[in-house]
C-alpha cells in the first residue's frame, strides 16, 4: 500500500516535469504563487526583470519570460532547476547574485527531515518551472539605439 501510494506520487512528478503545463493548470496555478512569494520582488510581476529589488541589485534580474528565446527556443526544465535550486552551480561557480533557493524551497510543515525537505524542494522547482514556461514569450526586438 505504502509502495502503491509513493508509486502515484512519482508518477505525479513525472507527469508535471513532461508534459507542458497549460496556462490554467493547477501545476502553474501553484508555481505562480511560489513565483510571487519569492521571486516577483527581483523578477518583476510579469517576470520581464523589473522587480521593485532590481534597482539596488548590482547583477540586473533576468528578464524570466525570454528563458527559452536565449537559448534557441528550448526550455530545458533540468538546467533551469539547477538554476533556481542553485545549490550544485555555487558550488562549481562560486557566488551569484540571486539567491541559493535549493536551501529554502524545503522549508514548511511537517516532519523536517532531509527526504520530506528534498521532496518538497523539488516539488515546488517543478511547480515554478511550469510556470515559467507558461510565460515564455518571443524573442523580443534588440532595443533601438538611442541617436
Ligand atoms: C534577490 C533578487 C532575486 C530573486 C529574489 C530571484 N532572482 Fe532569479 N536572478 C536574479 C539575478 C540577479 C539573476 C541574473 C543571474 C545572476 O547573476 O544570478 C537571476 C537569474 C535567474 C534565472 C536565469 C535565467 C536564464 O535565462 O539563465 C532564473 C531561471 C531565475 N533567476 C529564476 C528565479 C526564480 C524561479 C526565483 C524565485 C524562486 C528567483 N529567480 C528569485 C535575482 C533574483
Amino acid at each position: 500500500m505504502k509502495h502503491l501510494i509513493s508509486f502515484g506520487l512519482l508518477g505525479v512528478l513525472f507527469s508535471s516535469g513532461v508534459a507542458y503545463a497549460g496556462p490554467t493548470s493547477p501545476i502553474v496555478e501553484r508555481g505562480k504563487a511560489l513565483y510571487g512569494q519569492y521571486c516577483g520582488s527581483c523578477h518583476g510581476p510579469g517576470g520581464t526583470g523589473d522587480g521593485v529589488v532590481a534597482e539596488s541589485l548590482k547583477v540586473k534580474p533576468a528578464d524570466l519570460t525570454q528563458i527559452a528565446a536565449r537559448r534557441d527556443g528550448a526550455y530545458n526544465d533540468r538546467e533551469i532547476a539547477e538554476i533556481i535550486d542553485g545549490r550544485l552551480l555555487t558550488k562549481v561557480h562560486g557566488g551569484r547574485e540571486m539567491p541559493v533557493w535549493g536551501d529554502y524551497l524545503g522549508e514548511g510543515p511537517g516532519r523536517a527531515n532531509s527526504q520530506n525537505k528534498d521532496l518538497r524542494t523539488i516539488h515546488r522547482i517543478a511547480a515554478l518551472n511550469a510556470y515559467l514556461k507558461s510565460i515564455q514569450q518571443p524573442a523580443k526586438p534588440a532595443p533601438a539605439a538611442t541617436p
